[in-house]
């Protein structure tokens, strides 16, 4: 097998087992720059999320600035209202983040989204926010979901 049909069958494979890379809108990462999202498992797009399991979220990022921590919030955007949705912890400099941030780095932020049973059934924007110590932006993504039964 020549070099290049290798690289393509092997892309195509992690492609296959690895998370999904998620298309995303950037919305405002004024302290970063982010190279990709992905979501795990997310096979169809916008990706369906079930109720009572949890998915992982990996954002990649170049930042722009030094900074000593990192604070996540998220929002669930329904319609045109952010309602704020909890993570079991915000802290990015516990989420694959190696704190002090420095600036032209790059960084994968590895984190859960826990959807809960109780979630009801419907599309919605996730909001992602990334802040450094200046309360700035390292990224701000939103990708839609699915909540489904
Ligand atoms: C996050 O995504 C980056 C870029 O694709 C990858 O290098 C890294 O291994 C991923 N981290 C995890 C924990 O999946």
């Amino acid at each position: 097998m020549d070099y290049r049909m290798l690289c393509v069958v092997l892309l195509s494979f992690l492609a296959y087992t690895n998370s999904e890379q998620v298309k995303f809108v950037d919305c405002g990462s004024v302290d970063g720059n982010v190279v990709e999202v992905d979501v795990q498992p997310c096979s169809q797009q916008p990706c369906q999320l079930h109720k009572g399991q949890s998915y992982t979220v990996n954002v990649t990022f170049s930042s722009n600035v030094a900074s000593q921590t990192s604070k996540a919030v998220v929002h669930g955007v329904i319609g045109v209202v952010p309602v704020p949705f909890p993570i079991p912890c915000d802290d990015g400099c516990k989420s694959g983040i190696q704190c002090p941030i420095a600036p032209q780095k790059m960084y994968s932020y590895v984190n859960q989204l826990p959807v809960k049973s109780e979630y009801p059934t419907l599309k919605l924007v996730v909001e992602w926010e990334l802040r450094d110590d200046a309360n700035k932006d390292l990224f701000c993504i939103k990708f839609p979901v699915q909540i489904v039964n």
